[in-house]
């Protein structure tokens, strides 16, 4: 575990944040997650609070750090095998983009796997229509149909989607920030939109040297800690909660036992947070979980899909196995 480089150096005299506590933004359910989290014994803000505007962005940015081997790796990964996973999707079906954001990566692989039908699913809709609207000259040939959908409970598809040949795609590791429980219960609600002819094209972070794992979320110039210290100030936005960013730092570290890194911020003085309806005293180097990124085995994983109903028939890997993506199938039996 390190602290950032900045918080590292700094010195704090503890104090009571005096921040006044403004106006919360967030409707009464959203201020009601975040004040039960902060008030739990061990505190905790869902990773979903990470994405404000700056949040997007700063993720971003952690995608070109040198440190941050996922993202690359995963495109090393399509780059050399999508032809190869076409095989397995067949052309002239029903792309399903799980948390499609930019559209980017799928729109990357139209010209191997051929869709004849995009359905790019995400919760922000306007976010979508746009990038939907660029595609649509680049790419005449291929029916386009954005779904704005909340994906965190059992979801189903409107009729304008087809009910065949359905291929979800869920790239970029994003499965392991649930935790294996709530993965199996996500690819479960998948695999009961997936009909017997469609399938499953997901990327997944492998468990690799400690080392590496820890540099990738914990970056010597600090971008990553730039990311999870600006959920305290959505936090503020959200819940008109008075996080004084300056008293917390940014902490990263690979629980082996769990085989996840944890993301966590943590006070440097003691000091009192308050928000809309509710108060917390933190103490000096007590922390609020903020991520967890599970990391798994290749067998990990499969049993894992297995659980969900699914059966594996296709892995690709780059060359030090870092990452994998794997095609799945509902399981018959
Ligand atoms: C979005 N998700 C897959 C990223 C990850 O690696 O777990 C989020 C992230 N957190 C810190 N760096 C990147």
């Amino acid at each position: 575990m390190t602290l950032s480089r900045s918080a590292a150096i700094r010195v704090v005299a503890p104090k009571v944040s005096n921040e006044p506590v403004g106006k919360a933004h967030g409707d009464s359910s959203t201020i009601a997650e975040i004040s039960a989290g902060l008030l739990a014994p061990q505190a905790s803000v869902s990773p979903k609070y990470f994405y404000d505007s700056l949040g997007s962005k700063l993720f971003e940015a952690i995608t070109e750090l040198p440190e941050y081997y996922p993202t690359r790796t995963e495109a090393s990964i399509f780059a050399q095998h999508a032809a190869d996973m076409a095989t397995h999707t067949g052309p002239g079906m029903t792309l399903l983009d799980l948390g499609a954001g930019n559209c980017a990566k799928a729109a990357s692989l139209f010209p191997l796997l051929q869709p004849a039908h995009y359905v790019p699913i995400d919760i922000s809709r306007d976010f979508l229509n746009g990038a939907v609207e660029r595609l649509r000259d680049r790419f005449p040939q291929i029916e386009m149909t954005p779904l704005a959908l909340d994906l965190s409970g059992p979801f189903a598809l409107p009729p304008e989607v087809g009910a065949e040949r359905r291929q979800f795609f869920y790239p970029g590791s994003s499965i392991g920030n649930f935790t294996p429980h709530e993965a199996i219960r996500f690819l479960r609600h998948v695999r009961e939109n997936t009909g017997s002819d469609g399938g499953l094209l997901i990327g997944v972070d492998l468990v690799k040297d400690h080392a590496v794992l820890n540099a990738a979320y914990d970056d010597p110039i600090g971008v990553t800690g730039a990311f999870n210290l600006n959920m305290l100030r959505h936090l503020n936005h959200l819940a008109g909660a008075n996080f004084d960013v300056t008293l917390w730092c940014h902490v990263a570290f690979f629980n082996a036992e769990e085989s996840r890194i944890e993301m966590h911020v943590e006070a440097l003085a003691a000091h009192t947070v308050r928000w809309s309806g509710g108060e917390r005293e933190f103490s000096r180097g007590e922390r609020i979980h903020t991520e967890n990124s599970y990391k798994y085995t290749i067998e990990g994983f499969k049993a894992l899909l297995s659980e969900a109903g699914f059966r594996v028939d296709g892995v690709w890997t780059d060359a030090a196995q870092w990452f994998a993506v794997m095609h799945a199938r509902v399981a018959t039996e």
